[in-house]
Parts: structure tokens; C-alpha cells; sequence
């Protein structure tokens, strides 16, 4: 496969790009435009740009919003009671035609690698039985990871510790947790040392839904950061949401930045799912209720972007389209300068690729594999401006998907390629 004028982050000029036997071979400058021949696939100007990466999404729980019942205060916690109503209903051909549905979803927004949670305060294990086999039968498809999540508590739940045992055995790819849903502080602390040592014992990776609360005083994240130093795992790490961390004063922050950084671990902020979850015990001033992304950036601590839910109990909208959560999310986080935006598609791209301990073999080099998206901009800036629509997904060499964009065809004084 040949790509001809395509324009790549951060450069100015046209490149070709090579792939053969599903890597690429070759990425070369072009002097101008050329005229695609023999098959050539021609980008015409457009950025060619590594894959989308979705790090943080529930496929066990999408679109079942309203089933039985909506979340009518739109809070976290009545998410957890709705979704506790719609659990019993669960069964592997349910969870497995919506998976489905949601994996075609985000694949036909430009999503090659998806990390899913899948809840195991469940005796069945139905959801990681069923996203595990997903995974194994849709691998040529797409690369899926599936956290053993333990939405009602790790140490709280009734059997909880032996389920995630059984979850790993069965092959869950991550450890997760929710410390903050613990009943006690003491649990909570005990549940990331618990995390810690089960990702050791099992060679596995860990990715906690870590203080998604407006509370102040929730701190696991230092607990987490903690272990993951003391045991030298800090890149395979992953703190999800951190949304109290928006609460912290800045002098408590001052002294967590010096862990963070020595620790290393990843970041995920769910910027829609936050926005709209948190907050929602303010009247006014009524805060944003996201993790501080913007000085998590600054301080080189590795930042990415996921959507958390797509029609779920705990958000009704959502539609695979990262570039909208990057929209939300530079916006909320106040990260709308322009170096901010000429750097922004890292938040869904490389940076989720880090937390995802995939980056080693991604992005457009040679010696990758030969996967690419081909976004209707010319850089990071016009994509997000324009929110430029996906229009090729290239895995391996395979053209996965291709769209042709809508365009105005009335009145004819109006031009939209502008
Ligand atoms: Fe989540």
C-alpha cells in the first residue's frame, strides 16, 4: 500500500507513505504534490495521523441508558443504583451485541485500541467473560484491553477480592479499583495496596477509577502513586478520573506533584463524563469537576482523554467521536492557546498510547505497524477547529474503514471547504 500527499503532525511539507506486509517501509518528503498512479491512495493534503486510542470506556454498560430506569439526578452515585437495577438483566448475548455495537461505533471514528472496563462485583463475571472473548475473536479488528473493574468496591463487596482473582485468571489484561466507593479510608487504602500486589503477583497492568468525587479529602491517588514507586511500576499505572484533584488546595498539590513526577504513573480525564457527573452537590460557585489536566501536562506527566461512557446509567450521550471529547475537554481545562492546540490530538493519540503501554510499536514510522487514520484537516489546529471527520482507517495495511463526507450542494455561492 502507497499513500501519496499526506501531511503528518508538526510538518509542513507533503509525504508518502509506504506499507508492506503490514509495516511501514518507507515515509518519505515530497517535493509538491504528486499525481496519485497504480493504485496509490491519494491523502490530498490531509493529516495523516497514528490511530485513535480509547482508554477509558464501559462496554459491559453502554447503551442501556433508561434500562429500567434514567438517572434523573444525573449524579455518580444514582449512576451506581441505576446501573445496580440494570445488572441482574445482564446476560452474555446482551453484553456482547451492545460491545459490538460500540466497538463499530468508535472503529468508525478512528479508534484502532480501546481499554474497556468490565465490572466484576458480579458473581457470573459475566461482563469479563464475555469482553474477554470480544477481545480474542475481534484481534485482527481492533486491540482491545479489558480492566477487571470492581464497580461496587474491591474490598466492600462480598467476595470482591476473590472475584478480581478470578477475573485475572480468567484473563482480564488490568487490575482496577475504586477506592473512593470503599465504605471506610482504611479500605480504600487497603484496596490500592491490594491492586498493587495482584498486578505483581499476576504481571498485569493497573488502571483505578482513583478519587472521581468532588470531595477534597479523597486521596488514594497518593496511596496509588505510592506503591507504584515503591514497586518500580509507576508507567504501567494508571489513575482514572482524579477528579478531586480540581478540589485539592493548591499547597496539598504543591507536595502530590513531587510524587506524581517521581512516580510516573498515567493519567486519564473523561472530560464529558466529569463536566456533567461532578458538581452536582455545589449550588454556585458550581466547580468543573475535572483533574487538573492542564498542570499534569505542564509538569510532563503523561495526560490523555477518553469518553468514560456512550448512552449509559451515568451519561446519556456520547457518540465514539474523540475529537468531541478533545473539544470539551481543551475547553473545560482551559488549554486553548495555540501551542495547546498545536499539540492537542496527543491527548487522544500518543498519550493514551503511553497509558495503554502500547507506544513502543505505534505511530506513523517505519519498522511500525502499518496503521494510520487520515483526518479532513491539515493539522492539529484545523481538525479540532473544524472537528475533522475521520475519512480512512488503515490497520495493518487493511483499509478498515473509509467515509465519504456530506457536503453542502445548495445554495452554490456557499463554499464548506472552508
Ligand atoms: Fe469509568
Amino acid at each position: 500500500m502507497e499513500i501519496v500527499n499526506a501531511r503528518l503532525r508538526s510538518k509542513v511539507a507533503l509525504y508518502s507513505l509506504k506499507i508492506n506486509k503490514g509495516y511501514f517501509t518507507a515515509i518519505c518528503e515530497q517535493d509538491g504534490p504528486l499525481d496519485a498512479i497504480d493504485g496509490q491512495i491519494d491523502a490530498s493534503g490531509k493529516l495523516a495521523c497514528a490511530p485513535f486510542v480509547e482508554p477509558h470506556i464501559h462496554l459491559d454498560a453502554a447503551l442501556t441508558a433508561g434500562e429500567p430506569n434514567w438517572n434523573q439526578s444525573g449524579t455518580l452515585f444514582e449512576g451506581i443504583e441505576r446501573w445496580s437495577e440494570r445488572k441482574p438483566l445482564l446476560n452474555e448475548a446482551d453484553i456482547r451485541q451492545r460491545a459490538m455495537k460500540t466497538i463499530q461505533l468508535l472503529v468508525s471514528q478512528g479508534v484502532q485500541y480501546i481499554r474497556t472496563h468490565a465490572d466484576v462485583s458480579d458473581p457470573s463475571l459475566v461482563g469479563i467473560k464475555t469482553l474477554c472473548a470480544l477481545r480474542d475473536e475481534l484481534s485482527d479488528k481492533v486491540d482491545i484491553q479489558v480492566v477487571a473493574f470492581p464497580q461496587e468496591g474491591l474490598l466492600s463487596y462480598p467476595g470482591g477480592l476473590e472475584l478480581m482473582e478470578q477475573a485475572l485468571q480468567f484473563g482480564a489484561d488490568v487490575v482496577g479499583g475504586i477506592p473512593h466507593f470503599e465504605y471506610t479510608r482504611e479500605l480504600g487504602e487497603a484496596s490500592m495496596k491490594q491492586v498493587i500486589e495482584l498486578a505483581l503477583k499476576y504481571d498485569r497492568l493497573v488502571d483505578v477509577h482513583c478519587d472521581e468525587t468532588d470531595d477534597p479529602n479523597s486521596r488514594f491517588l497518593e496511596v496509588l502513586a505510592a506503591e507504584a514507586l515503591f514497586n518500580n511500576m509507576g508507567s504501567r499505572v494508571t489513575a482514572s478520573h482524579t477528579t478531586a484533584m480540581g478540589s485539592y488546595d493548591n499547597a496539598y498539590c504543591s507536595k502530590l506533584f513531587r510524587l506524581l513526577k517521581k512516580s510516573g504513573i498515567n493519567f486519564v480525564s473523561c472530560p464529558t463524563e466529569s463536566i456533567h457527573l461532578q458538581g452536582r452537590f455545589d449550588s454556585y460557585p458550581k466547580r468543573r469537576g475535572l483533574t487538573r489536566v492542564k498542570e499534569l501536562n505542564a509538569a510532563g506527566l503523561n495526560v490523555c482523554f477518553g469518553e468514560d461512557s456512550i448512552f449509559d446509567p451515568w451519561y446519556s450521550l456520547g457518540n465514539g467521536k474523540l475529537l468531541r471529547t478533545l473539544d470539551f475537554g481543551l475547553h473545560i481545562c482551559q488549554m486553548m492557546g495555540y501551542t495547546d492546540f498545536s499539540a492537542a490530538l496527543d491527548l487522544i493519540t500518543d498519550n493514551s498510547a503511553r497509558t495503554l503501554n502500547i507506544h513502543d510499536s505505534y505511530g506513523i514510522q517505519v519498522g511500525n505497524p502499518g496503521s494510520f487514520i487520515l483526518l479532513d484537516g491539515e493539522d492539529d489546529y484545523s481538525v479540532i477547529r473544524q472537528q475533522g471527520e475521520v475519512l480512512l482507517s488503515v490497520r495493518h495495511g487493511q483499509v478498515i474503514m473509509r467515509r465519504e463526507l456530506a457536503r453542502v450542494v445548495s445554495p452554490d455561492w456557499i463554499n464548506d471547504d472552508n
